[in-house]
């Protein structure tokens, strides 16, 4: 008699398992998002910035170096407290949100919306592109750097050794590159400039990550 596979944890849950390993895991796609992010946004500079789904804080500094304010929000306490620890600049406040919920910004008081490596994690991305728009000032931007779905079509998942060395998969759902440009396209975003982004260790593989530039 097979076993069947244990059910993946709740994503939160899994997220705060791993925050205690996230900054030391070998990870390039973590750090390939870190290169490319300034190379995008490094000409921007936002009076209020939305970091969502900061996790540990990885591109926090980087972005409190361009912005006045970062409100830096995730729904994972455990990597909420990671990023607590990094000593961030008086400008960055952190909130524990769902996504899917309401974010914690007023209509059109947002420069700039940043996400990297989070909507993998969301099944329909309709309600975070329609949070995007309405929070974003008119002319305001959002960047999107996700794992490219050629990877996902691949098999690629967010995934980290558990407590016991086993793999644990975090809930993730396959986005076709439409999928990111009809959703932003409902919610009245346009997009500015779409990237494809290789390691550099990794220059004949598929491209390991995609990003857009979307502006209200
Ligand atoms: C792979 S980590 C990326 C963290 C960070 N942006 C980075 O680039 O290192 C994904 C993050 O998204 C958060 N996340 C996923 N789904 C979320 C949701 N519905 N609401 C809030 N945060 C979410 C997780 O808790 C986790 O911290």
């Amino acid at each position: 008699m097979t076993t069947p596979p244990a059910k993946p944890p709740a994503i939160a849950a899994a997220y705060d398992a791993w925050s205690a390993q996230y900054d030391h895991d070998r990870n390039p796609t973590r750090d390939l998002d870190a290169q490319v992010l300034p190379r995008v946004l490094g000409e921007l500079r936002p009076r209020a910035t939305l970091e969502t789904g900061c996790g540990t804080g990885k591109n926090t500094a980087f972005l409190a170096s361009i912005s006045q304010s970062v409100l830096a929000v995730d729904f994972s306490s455990g990597m909420l407290a990671k990023a607590a620890q990094r000593g961030l600049p008086p400008q960055v406040r952190f909130a524990q949100c769902d996504l899917l919920q309401r974010w914690p910004a007023d209509n059109s008081s947002i420069d700039l919306v940043s996400c990297s490596l989070v909507l993998e994690h969301l099944k329909d991305l309709s309600p975070y592109f329609e949070e995007a728009a309405r929070v974003l000032a008119p002319g305001g931007h959002l960047w999107v750097c996700e794992l490219h779905p050629y990877r996902q079509y691949a098999g690629s998942q967010a995934r980290f050794a558990g407590a016991s060395g086993d793999t644990v998969k975090v809930d993730a759902f396959t986005h076709h590159l439409s999928d990111f440009t009809a959703a932003a396209g409902r919610a009245g975003l346009h997009l500015r400039r779409l990237d494809e982004w290789c390691h550099p260790d990794e220059s004949a593989a598929l491209p390991r990550l995609i990003s857009f530039l979307f502006q209200r």
